[in-house]
């Protein structure tokens, strides 16, 4: 049996902001209703053989999904469990924009099975929200996060951003400090990354803004790491925090490179040999699934060593690395080869225990690189 969740993508947003690259619409929740109505139909229709697979995570991300009503919502749960096995869920994640989800509506989500919620923070500092173009204040996250809290929600997980154009390491250290104040069960701080196509890469390429210098960036990760160390968050992937026993159990099949369904525009899946994902295009998804369609843009076959440099690559982001019974006996000397050569390049980073390949603390700043280094060719 393959342990695999359901990702389900809102693309609405009320507004676009300057560095997001997700694929979302603003201006148009006119269409949330036959959005709904195309996704239930994708549901419906998904041909893929789960038969051996247990699903234990749903995650609905966007997009703002926190948009849809109530009555939305349990449309595309009920949808969900008529076509599968959702007994075995532990984790039902939802995300929500601060200001943007009222506690009944809270309420609502979370009697309808959701129990955890991951909340936009981005920065507590209002110039910082501005200049990432966000529409809601300070005020608007403590709010969200009470009306969680109120509504019922015992896992929270709240998204920092940091290495943003202006922002110093005592902007950083406040943000940090301040959302560890409210106790969220979970914590992603994650680096601003500029992605071609945003408003972000083209003040940048105009020169209008400069991105903090590489050493500032070091900084940043250090300080991440010891204010939420200290604080009894635990670091388990690069971005990632949490107390005991609440990491993300959906973002977890990602790394580990487990199976996993997409459903909604620009969502991806994967079945352990292939990995598709649906057209990027509202509208589009839309028309194709009131036709009859499939909604799928492309297909990628993911080869034995493709698969084996997915799970070195998404493993060594992971501070409990991957496991080395993974790479398949006929790869094995290959492998051994390219992690002896990477252990020369990045002398002390790479640790071997107990089965498993990862790095020590410093190590992590440089995973990607060394990930490229170790991967088979
Ligand atoms: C795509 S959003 C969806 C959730 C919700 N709409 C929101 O904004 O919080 C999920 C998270 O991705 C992160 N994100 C999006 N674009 C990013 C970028 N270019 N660099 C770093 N983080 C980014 C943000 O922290 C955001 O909270
Ligand atoms: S960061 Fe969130 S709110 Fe902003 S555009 Fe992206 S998905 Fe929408």
């Amino acid at each position: 049996m393959n342990t695999t969740g359901i990702y389900i993508h809102i693309p609405f947003c009320k507004s676009k902001c300057i560095y997001c690259d997700f694929y979302s619409v603003a201006g148009q929740d006119n269409k949330i209703e036959i959005f709904v109505n195309a996704l239930i139909r994708e549901i419906e229709t998904c041909p893929v053989d789960t038969t051996k697979w247990t699903f234990d995570t749903i995650f609905i991300g966007g997009g703002t999904p926190s948009l849809l009503n109530a009555q939305q919502m349990e449309k595309i749960i009920s949808t969900l469990d008529d076509k599968y096995d959702l007994n075995k869920i532990i984790e039902f994640t939802i995300e929500a924009n601060p200001g943007e989800a009222r506690k009944e509506k809270l309420k609502e989500f979370y009697s309808l099975g959701i129990n955890r919620l991951s909340i936009g923070v981005q920065s507590f500092k209002s110039e910082l929200l501005q200049f990432l173009s966000r529409i809601h204040s300070s005020d608007d996250v403590f709010r969200t996060f009470q009306s969680a809290r109120d509504a019922g929600f015992e896992n929270i997980n709240c998204d920092l951003i940091y290495n943003i154009p202006g922002q110093s390491l005592e902007d950083w250290r406040f943000d940090l400090n301040t959302l560890v104040n409210l106790n969220p069960e979970h914590i992603s701080a994650y680096s601003l990354t500029v992605e071609q196509g945003t408003k972000l890469f083209e003040l940048l390429q105009n020169k209008s803004i400069l991105m903090a210098p590489e050493k500032l960036h070091e900084h940043f990760n250090t300080l991440t790491l010891s204010t939420l160390t200290k604080n009894n968050y635990n670091q388990y992937e690069i971005s990632n925090y949490s107390i005991p026993n609440k990491e993300c159990l959906h973002n977890l099949h990602y790394w580990k490179n487990d199976f996993y369904l997409g459903f909604g525009p620009s969502a991806h899946s994967y079945d352990g040999k292939k990995r598709w994902n649906n057209f990027s295009n509202l509208d589009k998804y839309i028309a194709l699934l009131e036709n009859g369609k499939s909604s799928i843009e492309t297909f990628d076959d993911i080869t034995e060593i493709k698969r084996i440099n997915e799970i070195i690559g998404f493993g060594l982001r992971m501070t409990n690395g991957f496991k080395i019974s993974r790479i398949p006996s006929n790869l094995s000397n290959q492998f051994q080869k390219q992690l002896k050569q990477t252990q020369i390049k990045f002398p002390k980073m790479i640790i071997k225990e107990n089965n498993r390949i990862k790095l020590i603390q410093k190590g992590m700043n440089f995973a990607d690189t060394i990930a490229m280094e170790m991967m088979l060719s």
